[in-house]
């Protein structure tokens, strides 16, 4: 017998994927505040020609700061929920970030994620 279907909410604060619902709140100013993303990306030491693949994406916090490192590179956003991939694209899109593309697929089941393009 089928298990019943989890909330958002359980979701959240149990096991599983991360819900779409709850987006935004990986956007929120405090984290912005707590973790600055730049601090973070700092100690990846991206070169402007590298090409990065930021698995697990979720609305693009991370995304903004990494595509303007890669001035002469390409930033792949990568996600198993098409709704988190299309927040951060618009996220980036509005920042005028050209250097992206994105590809929805779960890195459990990808060797390559250019394999997975059409996975959900
Ligand atoms: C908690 S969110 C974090 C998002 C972002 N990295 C951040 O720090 O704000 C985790 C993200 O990873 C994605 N994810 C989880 N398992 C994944 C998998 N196997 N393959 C691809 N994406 C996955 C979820 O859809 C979700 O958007």
């Amino acid at each position: 017998m089928k298990p019943p279907a989890r909330t958002s909410w359980q979701r959240l604060t149990g096991r599983g994927m991360y819900p779409v619902e709850y987006a935004r709140w990986l956007l929120n100013p405090l984290r912005y505040l707590i973790m600055p993303p730049g601090r973070i990306v700092d100690r990846l030491r991206l070169l402007p020609t590298d090409r990065v693949l930021e698995v697990g994406c979720g609305p693009g916090f991370f995304s903004p700061v990494i595509a303007r490192r890669l001035s002469a590179g390409h930033l792949t956003l990568f996600d198993a929920q098409a709704p988190m991939l299309e927040m951060a694209s618009q996220r980036l899109a509005k920042q005028r970030i050209v250097n992206v593309s994105s590809v929805c697929g779960s890195a459990t089941v990808c060797r390559s994620p250019m394999r997975c393009s059409t996975w959900c």
